[in-house]
């Protein structure tokens, strides 16, 4: 029989989470859990209908873990079904498809409807994210690239991995990954390790660079309007200098955003009087 001590202990190593998928319709949300669950992929789009559940355990070190799946729909024509399941997430998996650059854009979305949902209870430092780049597997129609997804993921604490539900890649090492986080996040009392992504530049400067590379011009890289004066030019220059230059900033893609803003700005002024 068990004694009451042994039962603590193993109620001490056992643990219950939730973890929810997030992300546009067609990325492959169902299809990553599917891989991982049931090491199958299934190239028919089969659209879930507001909500999926399904529980796995998992062993985490000493700890069983076991986990609730909920997968959510991505087609807004769901929001009313999945909006009551975002509440007492532990784990959230972003996912956007390399190849479809409005899913990537989508993901800020994303988490706005989440902390809509979630309300006054929005804790976002008790819950750990990843970011699923997915669909690698189709080189050819990829538009989004691993340095602009790892930047939009790390600048704001979040995992980044390339996944592919086609062919595995990346599959095994992101849920890994996903749940020894929670449990460390469990064991450090519900708050996200402070070093569990550490990353070395900030939201703002990660932001700035996805603005440069997604400008349409120099005037719009530099962030003045067209026809501004020299010293507009010169002032908004030296803010982005200050902001992405090599010596202060590591975040990745900051040396071609920089390079980029040096040149936007010599051929402004080379055309303004
Ligand atoms: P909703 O449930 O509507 O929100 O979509 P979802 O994000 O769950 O997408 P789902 O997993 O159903 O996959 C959508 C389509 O993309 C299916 O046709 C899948 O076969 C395909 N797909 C998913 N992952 C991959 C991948 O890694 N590579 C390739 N080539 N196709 C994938
Ligand atoms: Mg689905």
């Amino acid at each position: 029989m068990e004694t009451s001590a042994q039962k603590r202990r193993d109620s001490k190593k056992s643990l219950r989470v939730k973890v929810i998928s997030l992300g546009n319709a067609e990325v492959g949300k169902s299809c990553i859990i599917k891989r991982y669950c049931e090491k199958r992929f299934v190239p028919k789009y089969l659209a879930t209908i507001g909500i999926d559940y399904g529980v796995t355990k998992v062993q985490v070190r000493d700890r069983e873990i076991k986990v609730n799946i909920f997968d959510m729909a991505g087609h807004p024509f769901f929001y009313e079904v999945r909006n009551e399941f975002y509440k007492d997430s532990q784990g959230v998996l972003l996912v956007y498809d390399v190849g479809l650059r409005e899913s990537f854009d989508a993901l800020d979305g994303w988490l706005g409807e989440m902390k809509q949902e979630m309300g006054s209870q929005a804790n976002m430092d008790s819950i750990v994210f990843i970011v699923c780049a997915n669909k690698v597997d189709l080189t050819k129609r990829r538009v989004v690239d691993e340095g602009e997804g790892r930047l939009w993921a790390e600048s704001r604490g979040f995992h980044y991995f390339e996944t592919s539900a086609q062919s595995g890649e990346g599959i095994n090492e992101m849920f890994q990954s996903f749940f020894s986080s929670i449990t460390d996040m469990c064991e450090n009392g519900g708050k996200r390790p402070v070093s569990d992504v550490s990353v070395g530049f900030t939201k703002e400067q990660a932001d700035t660079i996805r603005r440069i590379r997604n400008s349409k011009d120099s005037w719009d890289m530099l962030g003045v309007k067209p026809g501004a004066t020299r010293e507009e030019v010169n002032k908004a220059y030296r803010k982005l200098a200050v902001l992405l230059h090599p010596d202060k900033c590591v975040a990745p893609g900051s040396e071609d955003a920089f390079k980029a803003v040096v040149n936007a700005r010599t051929s402004l002024l080379k055309n303004i009087k």
